[in-house]
């Protein structure tokens, strides 16, 4: 007898299965080849197809600090309309997660608040201090624990600021050992071009691209790698976007991260629309078309190895601004129904997008309950129909910003969502109530 039975299709071994997941509170007891009969409540989903909940490892959900473009409550709720049941939240808010007292604040605050478990990341800025580090990490008292620790090697929004590349070595030697990843976005901005800015040229995308060229990505990885040394397992590159930055870090021992904007939008977008260029500003800026093709050929060949939203909402009144726009692009929900896309259009395995997406950043940052359907997992499961897509529109996405890039993109979006066993999204409606999400590493 269990809580719950649910039966659909899995993937295993390359190939479609009928399956009959059980759950008792909230895991997965056992996976069963045929219906089965139990006492318990059974959804049957017929020939659909169930996925392991999506792992979100890069997403700016803006609290504490503004909730205007998104709290934790709107960002999450958007987060399980796309598939995700587990997001890492990024430490740049106001005021900024660097110490432990931040950190418990907003763990406490933010928890309250989410539909979906959830990790927070720490900032590390020039001030930090390593007794902190340590006892947030080997402390007996757990409020304090992030899921990683985060680096902005480059200014970018908020003001978390690392300072010399070279201090790296000092943070990864402490981490050596714990299993904690230090994430980085990875710009030097001594090679920013500062003639650019204020200039009225209209074509954004390609100034700010360079503005931050594809060098400067490339130089403050080469500066990481070379401070670390054997140390760079430790690290996990944030957003790599270019050819020039895949050369930088080939043959290193660090993992990486790419986004859907770099894989799917390049500056060539902003001849759809000249005045909207600024919504796809961002940093690292979108690149050019052979970028992407670089990115994609690493995605597919395990070079990159995972997918990361990168969802930094600001509002449409803010991206009026042309050039001095704030850089930034939401896209948690729409990250696993665009990449499923792709696996409809066979342009990406489904088990690679089980990889990219479940099962590799649930063993990048140490949470052993998620990233599979498995005996002993939680029962975090997307339900889709592989072969239904949906065009995306602005207004029916659930993030407090209200926007989109990707207007008029074909997406496969999730039929259910199940976070734990429990159901938390169908279909349009949102099931779950705000708090029932755990910070899992605290
Ligand atoms: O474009 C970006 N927006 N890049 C970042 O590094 C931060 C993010 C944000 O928080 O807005
Ligand atoms: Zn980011």
């Amino acid at each position: 007898m269990f809580d719950l039975v649910i039966e659909g299709r899995v993937i295993r071994e390359g190939s479609l299965h009928d399956a009959a997941i059980c759950i008792e509170e909230g895991v997965i007891k056992e996976i069963r080849n045929t219906a089965t009969s139990s006492s318990g409540e059974r959804d049957d989903l017929g020939r659909l197809l169930l996925l392991p909940g999506l792992i979100d490892t890069h997403v700016h959900f803006r609290d504490p600090g503004h909730t205007a473009k998104e709290d934790f409550s709107t960002g999450t709720a958007s987060a399980a309309f796309g598939g995700v049941t587990t997001v890492l939240d990024m430490p740049n808010n106001s005021p900024p997660i660097r110490d432990i007292r931040s950190f418990a604040e907003k763990s406490v605050d933010v928890r309250s608040k989410a539909h979906i478990d959830h990790g927070l990341y720490m900032g590390l800025d020039e001030g930090s201090s390593a007794e902190e580090l340590i006892a947030c990490l080997l402390g007996g008292d757990r409020s304090a624990r992030p899921c990683a620790f985060k680096a902005f090697l480059g200014e970018s929004t908020g003001s978390l600021s690392f300072g010399p590349i070279g201090g790296l070595s000092a943070w990864t030697s402490l981490l050596s050992g714990t299993g904690s990843v230090l994430a980085i976005h990875a710009e030097d901005d001594s090679l920013f071009s500062k003639a650019a800015a204020g200039e009225a040229d209209p074509d954004i995308l390609d100034r700010h691209d360079r503005r931050r060229p594809p060098a400067a990505e490339a130089s403050a990885l080469r500066q990481a790698l070379k401070a670390v040394g054997p140390a760079s397992q430790s690290l996990h590159v944030l957003h790599v976007s270019s050819e020039e930055g895949l050369g930088a870090v080939r043959g290193s021992g660090c993992t990486l991260e790419a986004t859907p904007h770099h894989l799917l939008l390049d500056i060539k977008w902003g001849e759809r629309s000249l005045e909207n260029q600024a919504m796809c500003k961002v940093n690292p800026p979108l690149r050019r078309t052979l970028d992407r093709a670089a990115l994609w050929k690493a995605l597919l060949d395990g070079t990159i190895s995972t997918l990361g939203s990168d969802h930094a909402p600001h509002l449409p009144s803010e991206k009026e601004r042309g050039i001095l726009s704030p850089s930034g692009i939401p896209g948690v929900e729409t990250m696993g129904p665009l990449m499923l896309q792709k696996v409809k259009e066979r342009k990406l395995p489904l088990e690679r997008f089980m990889e990219l997406l479940s099962e590799a950043p649930a063993k990048r940052f140490s949470m052993p309950g998620k990233g599979a359907l498995k005996p002993g997992m939680d029962a975090d499961i997307v339900v889709i129909d592989p072969s239904f897509s949906k065009r995306i529109r602005s207004e029916d996405l659930h993030s407090r910003c209200g926007w989109t890039p990707y207007e008029g993109f074909e997406g496969v979006f999730p039929i259910r969502t199940y976070s734990r066993g429990e159901l938390i999204v169908e279909n349009d409606v949102l099931c779950s109530k705000g708090g029932r999400g755990r910070n899992l590493f605290i």
